[in-house]
């Protein structure tokens, strides 16, 4: 059985998918595949593990053949996966829920420090020589204590955020998601509120929701104007939910005060306004990369495929859970 792995992930991975030597592995280290490369690749293969970029196409889905079982994405977000597609050809498609929050939610405190307290722009400031003297009114910023942080998207990432904030730095917390989380408001003193109410009374507001149909350019020129001048944009979830012209505008103009991004509309390119400005620090989606969330998303997306596999059920992380019940 062939299990094409599409980048090089943590050997963690590979070492489970080697205890079982029906499995032979394909493994691409390289750059990324091209479309065309991906879809000779995936010929006859029993199970796909594609990261982040690669788009899992219906062409891909049917390049493969009637041989593929799974598709196992290393990662917790499937939007590169037409999963609806997949599900009529009968493939599973996994993915790995919970192991990045901790690392998400830590990279999206980290860029609301580093926006506020202008710790990217002071680095460039002292590299560039331009340090010639202390000045009170040198790169001045809010502090954090007291501010409201609007939260989109109150799952376990945006919950988790909740608590670095509250109660590591005395925030209040606004959120808005379809769902209310009593627990998180009980736990956190959050409260839930439309999406308008929290842009207008948020210091900082922070996306942590999917990228779905409905959350496409989420914010966009309107959802700027009615934020705060002094306040900021965090962004760790997907780049589509934010319209990035618009942001990179609202920037530029001062309509809100900066921007922290991980992530971006069209991956890995930037907006160029976005490169020359100042008041926005820029990661190249990295906010799931500690050493942890590297290893324990590599074990998932192996105990998926061996489930799958080997044990000849459905994936523990199943994301098209309709199949099972359309194969029942
Ligand atoms: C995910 O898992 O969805 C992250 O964005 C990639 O690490």
């Amino acid at each position: 059985m062939k299990v094409l792995i599409t980048r090089e992930i943590p050997q963690a991975g590979i070492t489970l998918l080697k205890r079982h030597p029906e499995i032979e592995i394909i493994y691409k280290k390289g750059p990324p595949l091209t479309d065309r490369q991906m879809k000779k690749a995936v010929k006859d293969i029993d199970a796909l593990i594609p990261v982040i970029p690669d788009q899992i196409t219906k062409e891909v889905i049917t390049s493969a053949g009637k041989s593929l079982k799974l598709i196992a994405a290393y990662s917790v977000g499937y939007d590169h996966i037409d999963v609806a597609f997949a599900t009529k050809r009968g493939v599973y498609v996994a993915n790995t829920p919970g192991n990045l929050t901790e690392a998400v939610s830590e990279h999206a405190f980290a860029l609301i420090m580093d926006a506020a307290r202008r710790i990217s722009e002071g680095d460039r400031f002292c590299r560039n020589k331009k340090y010639k003297y202390w000045d009170p009114m040198l790169m001045i910023g809010p502090k954090l204590r007291g501010k409201t942080l609007g939260i989109i998207g109150f799952g376990r990432i945006g919950q988790q955020l909740a608590r670095i904030a509250h109660l590591g730095f005395g925030m209040e917390i606004l959120y808005s998601d379809p769902i209310a989380h009593f627990e998180g408001e009980a736990l956190l003193d959050a409260k839930k509120v439309e999406l308008n109410k929290l842009l207008e009374n948020s210091d900082f507001v922070s996306v942590n929701c999917n990228l779905t149909e409905e959350t496409k350019h989420l914010i966009g020129e309107q959802e700027f104007r009615k934020m705060k001048p002094t306040a900021y944009l965090i962004n760790t979830a997907r780049g589509p939910i934010v319209n990035e012209e618009a942001l990179a505008c609202a920037l530029k103009e001062n309509i809100i005060a900066g921007a922290g991004l991980d992530v971006f509309e069209n991956e890995p390119k930037i907006n160029h306004t976005l490169l020359k400005l100042e008041n926005v620090v820029l990661t190249p989606h990295i906010a799931s990369a500690t050493f942890e969330a590297r290893i324990e998303m590599a074990t998932m997306t192996a105990e998926n495929v061996i489930d799958v596999l080997i044990n000849n059920k459905p994936p523990r992380y199943l994301v098209n859970k309709d199949l099972i019940s359309s194969l029942a």
